[in-house]
C-alpha cells in the first residue's frame, strides 16, 4: 500500500470516531482574509477545516488522495448543505485548472510524503498552482521517538452503524538517516457477527528547519517565516513548526 492510501477504508472509517484533535478554522480563515481568494486545502480529508470555512462563504478547495476520505466530507457537507469542490489527487502530482492566493495544510500532513523527493514534487505542484506572490502554509511535526511504552494500548470508539472500533500501536521503527519513523498501526471493527482486523504502516518522513527551506527554495518558493504553534518565532530545536511560503 502506498503511504498516500493510508487513509482509506476502515481507517477512514475509523478517522473522526478516533480523531482527539480538529484544526481550528480561524487560523485558515484569517490566511484566506488576508491573501484573498481562492484558496486550496491539501489532505482535506473529510472536511476540517475545509467545510467550516465554506460555511463563512470562503472560496476554499480541497484535495485529497482518499476517495473515502472525500466520500465522507461530501457526505457531511449535504447534510450540512454547503457545496464544496473537491479534488481526488495526490498532492505531489497536483494538476487542477485554477490557481490560486493560498495553498495550505491543516496539520502535519506533509510529513506523510515518504521522502524529500515526493515533497520536492508536492512543492512544485504547489508552486505551479500559486499565483505570482502567493502564499503556502505549511504545518512540519517531527515525531518524538519512543512511543514504544504505548504499544498494545487501545483506543475505543463506536462507529456510526454502532460497531466498536479499535486502534493500537503495533510496532515503531525509526530512521535517524532517512528521517524516518515508522508505525505499525492496528485498526478493529467488532460487531455481534463479524469482525475486521487491518494492520498499516503509518510511515511519517521529517526535516530539518534548514533542510526544508532548501527544498522549498529549490522549488521556487521562498520562506517568509517559520513559526510554533502559538505564531512565535520557532526556536532551533523546535519539534512543531508552520512554514509559511511565496511564491517567487
Ligand atoms: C490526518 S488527515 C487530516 C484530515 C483533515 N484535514 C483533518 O484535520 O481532519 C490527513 C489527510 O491527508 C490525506 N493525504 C495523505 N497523503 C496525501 C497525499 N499524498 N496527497 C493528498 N492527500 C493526502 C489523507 O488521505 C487524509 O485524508
Amino acid at each position: 500500500m502506498e503511504p498516500a492510501d493510508f487513509y482509506t477504508g476502515i481507517v477512514a472509517e475509523s478517522y473522526a470516531p478516533l480523531k482527539s484533535f480538529s484544526p481550528d478554522p480561524e487560523t485558515y480563515a484569517a490566511l484566506v482574509h488576508e491573501t484573498g481568494p481562492p484558496a486550496l486545502e491539501l489532505g482535506c480529508g473529510d472536511g476540517d477545516p475545509l467545510l467550516a470555512l465554506r460555511r463563512r462563504g470562503l472560496d476554499v478547495e480541497g484535495v485529497d488522495s482518499s476517495a473515502d476520505m472525500l466520500a465522507r466530507c461530501r457526505r457531511r457537507a449535504d447534510e450540512a448543505g454547503i457545496t464544496v469542490t473537491l479534488h481526488h489527487q495526490r498532492m505531489e502530482a497536483l494538476d487542477l485548472p485554477r490557481r490560486f492566493r493560498a495553498i495550505f495544510l491543516a496539520g502535519p500532513t506533509f510529513n506523510l510524503l515518504p521522502d524529500d523527493s515526493a515533497a520536492t514534487a508536492a512543492l512544485q505542484g504547489i508552486r505551479r498552482h500559486l499565483v505570482d506572490g502567493g502564499s503556502a502554509l505549511i504545518p512540519l511535526h517531527i515525531p518524538s521517538p519512543g512511543l514504544t511504552d504505548r504499544i498494545g494500548e487501545v483506543r475505543t470508539a463506536i462507529a456510526d452503524d454502532g460497531a466498536e472500533l479499535r486502534f493500537s500501536l503495533v510496532s515503531e521503527e525509526r530512521n535517524e538517516t532517512l528521517r524516518t519513523q515508522t508505525s505499525l498501526l492496528r485498526y478493529e471493527r467488532h460487531t455481534q457477527d463479524a469482525s475486521t482486523v487491518v494492520e498499516r504502516p503509518w510511515l511519517l518522513h521529517w526535516y530539518t528547519p534548514s533542510g526544508f527551506e532548501a527544498l522549498a527554495a529549490a522549488a521556487g518558493l521562498t520562506t517568509v517565516s517559520v513559526t510554533d504553534a502559538d505564531g512565535n518565532a520557532a526556536k532551533s530545536d523546535a519539534d512543531f513548526t508552520v512554514f509559511r511560503l511565496q511564491r517567487r
